[in-house]
């Protein structure tokens, strides 16, 4: 299936009028602009492991661990992914549940199976391929891995635009539209980074955009005094770059999640989602209420063991961990299993998943 395409033409695709009045002084100044941010990312970038020992497959690993999650959340993952998977071959040999585990804290995890699945892909090719379009194609590959992998690992003149891109351009343009969500600002400006990319060196381009968002355009009280593109910056000048971008006020939906909390002969209750269920497949979690054929209005007498507050994309979700007794009859269910306590280390249980088991086993009272 062909994926929304990144944009690889040069600036004529500003045509459509999608940009504001401050653009086009940017794209007059664009060489300005890229010396200015390429000699600022020289000295300033940090020495990240994905850039200072770089190849293609260093660059795609840290990109699918970087989508959705902060560098240094991701800086022990890819070490210990390093050691356990060097390159794509033994990546595309490695059992899926040996991945997971790897991955496990992450969140997002089918981005770790996407991975998975792409490096058995590319394991039986002559070589990487190297155009964007190409990457597009592979799992887990959209527009904004596309760029970064092929510009960082080939030199394609290919832009990136995240949310810490978006933040830039709507700033250095003074743009003050009202975006639906990041997606739709992404697109938005998608010809206006394609067209201020630097065609010499689009890797440090992007990367340096990266860092810049990272480190400097911060979403509040951004550092105007020494960003090295004030110069072209509209949105600085008006005092209150802060403004920009503007996106709509998400809505959030509240929930609420009824789970159990069952030790009998040394071994916890818990819920093996299928191989084909579309998140957290072959992955453990606490079960639910109604899993057990229970409803959470059975527990309104005691306090739940624990209480966790949590969200996921626009819900925001109350968690509610509830003691059930050894002797709970339980209905036959194929995906409920019992893990021998201690087998719990090694299993795959989602990030938060992990942490209130671990907190529960250490409760006297659970
Ligand atoms: N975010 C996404 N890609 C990145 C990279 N290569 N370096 C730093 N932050 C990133």
């Amino acid at each position: 299936m062909r994926k929304n395409s990144v944009f690889t033409s040069g600036s004529s695709c500003l045509a459509d009028g999608l940009v504001t009045s401050a653009a086009p002084t940017l794209l007059q100044h664009r060489r300005e602009f890229q010396t200015a941010l390429l000699g600022w990312f020289e000295h300033a970038q940090r020495p990240l492991p994905w850039r200072t020992r770089p190849s293609a497959y260093r660059t795609v690993i840290s990109e699918f661990m970087l989508q959705q999650t902060q560098v240094k959340t991701v800086l022990p993952y890819f070490a210990r992914w390093m050691e356990a998977f060097p390159d794509f071959a033994t990546l595309a040999a490695a059992p899926e549940d040996a991945v997971l585990k790897q991955w496990e804290g992450l969140g997002y995890y089918s981005r770790a199976r996407n991975l998975h699945r792409l490096a058995k892909a590319v394991a039986s090719l002559p070589s990487l391929p190297q155009t964007t379009e190409a990457w597009l194609d592979l799992p887990g590959v959209g527009p904004y891995t596309a760029a970064a992998v092929t510009s960082i690992a080939f030199g394609t003149p290919a832009a990136c635009v995240d949310g810490n891109v978006v933040r830039i351009l709507a700033r250095l343009t003074a743009d003050d539209r009202e975006f639906r969500d990041s997606a739709s600002a992404a697109k938005a400006f998608a010809p206006l980074a394609q067209a201020i990319l630097s065609p010499d060196n689009p890797g440090s381009h992007n990367q340096a955009m990266m860092e810049l968002g990272a480190t400097v355009c911060f979403r509040q009280k951004p550092m105007c005094l020494t960003c090295p593109v004030r110069p072209w910056c509209a949105g600085a000048r008006t005092g209150n770059p802060e403004q920009f971008p503007r996106l709509a006020a998400k809505k959030f939906e509240e929930l609420t999640v009824h789970r159990v909390w069952l030790i009998r002969r040394e071994q916890l209750l818990l819920h093996r989602a299928p191989p084909d269920a579309k998140r957290f497949a072959n992955m453990y979690e606490l079960p639910t209420v109604e899993m057990l054929g229970l409803k959470p209005g059975q527990f309104t007498e005691k306090p739940p063991l624990l209480k966790k507050k949590r969200g996921i994309t626009r819900y925001r979700i109350t968690e509610l961990v509830h003691a059930l007794p050894a002797t709970t009859t339980l209905p036959t269910h194929p995906e409920l299993c019992w893990v021998p306590l201690v087998n719990v280390e090694k299993i795959s249980l989602s990030g938060p998943h992990r942490r209130w088991v671990t907190e529960l086993l250490k409760m006297p009272s659970a």
